[in-house]
């Protein structure tokens, strides 16, 4: 039996918590983050409504404004009521919105799939059906249609306690999960990955089509080639795969993208937690593995296959960390790994074609210090024939932001023999640099932010937007203007504006559009406009839309009892004129959930959003007050069947009687 530790508490706790990178403050002093989760303790925040009724009435001028008064003094773009911030087993949505569960954890998406059955899962089964943790979401559209098209899913990471029975035993209070075999790995890796799955609008309500000639499973196992200027290169040659150019599968793919020529892109986030064993501390790849954080051993893959053993396949950790395209068009097409993009823990590629025509993709590396990038590729989008825009993301210029406090940043360019990027440094080739993007980036001395997430440009307005989701480990010595907070726990958002309203330009401007956190606890320092409700706030931005008249729209991840009394969910967050930071909760995710997704349709007539790992935790809410697992979880979401386990799932958000969100 282990000690348990779930890979998703690991990998939070590594972000938050006690990680010796860069920013670990070796002092046992309270973080900003405690001291707050102390209060929200002592207020008895999990009341829900009637606590929220009471920090209204015990401090703030702000939480004082009814919602009514505060939507009439705001100039909102946004028009609904605003859902209640509180804690409990289900999904709220603002009232005359439907929230349909679309797809679940386990859903078929193959005609000859099986159906789902929990207790006897296999892993033949899984990777025919809809797999674990929906994180990004995207929706290519199927002959230009808002009612008819591929959804295109990511599926992050597992949670074994959550999926597989008979597993776990509570001892002293903590959860013990069994060792893993085989099997139990094989289902886990089938569970990785993504999905692409034909879905259509009938009657109003969305459909599932399984038997759709282009849907698919994407896993741990596809094979998939790498492309680009690392393809070929020693460093990513291994016993299997002696040209270092094919990989199997993508792992840890959190946020992604849907390019402009309608190809799907999974982002491979954390892949330091897939890899165990041992390096010799004299091996070349130490420094590059240390920055990184591999080995880390949270999976237990290792003991299965041998090249997720990094004393057994030293290589295999440098065929991940990248951005992945699949053709979405031909099922049989082999993904290809983008390298010219860089490698490091990408959150996301959200693109827009500059005036130009060359395409600019943003990038987050989500790690607390680590940087916002940018790839612009040399060519230029072709509208009019597709296959000439399949190979763009093979050659381009991969630019880290630096920013500056009198509100400029400069985007500086990775490229080999410019600046300190030369052999005298280690980076004998550009490949190097592509490798090692974090220390190419530390030697241009790029501005260390408080965890890249979601970087969203907005085509309505020219702006883009940088999710910065926290950093408790910034000392106050170490804040700058962009990374305004120290011991940073609720996180903020950047808005960049490109010199000229040119994507593709390699300077701007900057300012910060909201500063997250309770706007009433003046300690936290939260910059949430005046109209913004006591349900409207929020911390932990990670993921955002923009809709089709450019609206924002926030999703989060890491509110919950103890950090702000609330759980995520989405908020519409106003960016122009008077309004502007002001937010509303529009829809809120079950007790241990995480906010994913969001996208709308082109006819912003649809908002699907993932709810990702519900259920995961329940010992802080006193609705339930001890450990979740299989057999005794905090919800049951979103069948409520005592013989069917919690299951992440995409939900469909749609207008009662039709009509575009949030008008
Ligand atoms: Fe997977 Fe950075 O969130
Ligand atoms: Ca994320
Ligand atoms: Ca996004
Ligand atoms: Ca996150």
């Amino acid at each position: 039996m282990n000690e348990y530790v779930s890979p998703e508490t690991k990998f939070r706790t590594s972000q938050l918590e006690d990680n010796d990178g860069p920013g670990h403050n070796p002092t046992a002093n309270r973080t900003m983050g405690e001291v707050i989760a102390a209060r929200f303790s002592r207020r008895g925040f999990l009341k829900g409504s009637l606590a929220v009724s009471a920090i209204a009435a015990t401090v703030s001028p702000i939480a004082l404004i009814t919602a009514d008064n505060a939507r009439a003094a705001s100039g909102s773009v946004f028009s609904f009521d605003e859902v209640e911030a509180g804690i409990d087993d289900k999904h709220h949505v603002a009232a005359g919105y439907d929230a349909d569960i679309l797809l679940r954890w386990g859903d078929p998406i193959f005609a000859d799939a099986p159906e789902f059955d929990p207790a006897n899962q296999t892993p033949e089964a899984q990777a025919k059906q809809f797999g674990y943790n929906n994180d990004y979401v995207g929706y290519i559209p199927l002959d230009g249609s808002s009612e008819h098209g591929l959804l295109v899913v990511n599926h992050e990471y597992t949670n074994e306690h959550l999926m597989f029975p008979g597993i776990v035993t509570i001892s002293e209070g903590e959860i013990k999960v069994s060792d893993a075999d085989q099997k139990r790995v094989d289902i886990e890796m089938a569970a990785h990955g993504g999905s692409i799955v034909e879905i259509r609008k009938e009657g109003g309500k969305w459909q599932v089509v399984k038997d759709g000639e282009l849907n698919r499973r994407i896993t741990a196992t596809t094979e998939m080639q790498l492309s680009g200027p690392v393809a070929g290169h020693d460093r990513v040659k291994t016993n299997a795969d002696a040209t270092g150019t094919k990989v199997f599968g993508t792992i840890n793919n959190c946020a992604g993208g849907v390019t402009p020529w309608g190809t799907y892109i999974l982002a491979e986030e954390n892949f330091h937690g897939y890899f165990a064993g041992e390096l010799p501390a004299d091996h070349p790849e130490a420094a590059n593995y240390e920055r990184v954080g591999v080995p880390d051993g949270t999976y237990q893959w290792a003991n299965f296959y041998d090249r997720f053993d990094v004393s057994k396949e030293p290589n295999e950790p440098n065929r991940f960390g990248w951005i992945v395209e699949v053709d979405v068009q031909d099922p049989n097409s082999v993904p290809k790994k983008r390298t010219a993009l860089g490698r490091f823990k990408h959150e996301g590629a959200e693109s827009i074609v500059a005036p130009d025509g060359r395409v600019v993709f943003y990038l987050g590396d989500d790690e607390r210090f680590d940087y916002v990038y940018k790839f612009v590729t040399a060519g230029k989008f072709n509208p009019d024939d597709r296959a000439a825009n399949m190979d763009l993301l093979d050659e381009g210029t991969l630019y880290v932001a630096k920013f500056a406090d009198d509100g400029s940043f400069e985007w500086l360019p990775l490229v080999h023999g410019q600046g300190p990027l030369t052999a005298e440094n280690g980076f004998a080739s550009q490949a190097d640099i592509l490798i090692e993007t974090r220390r190419a980036g530390d030697l241009l001395e790029a501005t260390k932010m408080d965890r890249p997430e979601d970087i969203q440009p907005n085509g309505a307005n020219g702006k883009v937007y940088v999710l910065l989701t926290n950093n408790t480990k910034r000392k106050a010595e170490q804040v700058d203007a962009a990374n305004p907070r120290f011991e940073s726990a609720f996180g903020h958002i950047i808005e960049l504006a490109e010199d000229g309203g040119d994507f593709a330009a390699t300077k701007g401007k900057w300012e910060i559009l909201l500063k997250c956190g309770d706007p009433s606890v003046a300690e936290v320092g939260a910059s949430f406009s005046t109209a913004t409700t006591a349900n409207g706030w929020f911390g932990m931005p990670d993921n955002c839309a923009v809709d089709s008249a450019g609206r924002l729209w926030v999703s989060t991840d890491g509110n919950g009892p103890k950090a702000t009394g609330r759980t995520d969910g989405l908020w519409a967050v106003d960016t122009e004129g008077e309004a502007r930071a002001t937010s509303k909760l529009f829809f809120r995710v079950p007790i241990g959930a995480e906010m994913c997704g969001p996208l709308f349709t082109p006819d912003d007539q649809t908002a699907f959003v993932a709810v990702q790992h519900p259920a995961d935790g329940g010992e802080d809410w006193e609705g339930f007050g001890r450990p979740s697992y299989y057999e005794d979880l905090s919800t049951r979401w979103p069948d409520f069947k005592d013989d069917m386990p919690v299951r992440p799932s995409v939900v469909a958000i749609t207008k009662q009687g039709g009509g575009k969100i949030g008008v």
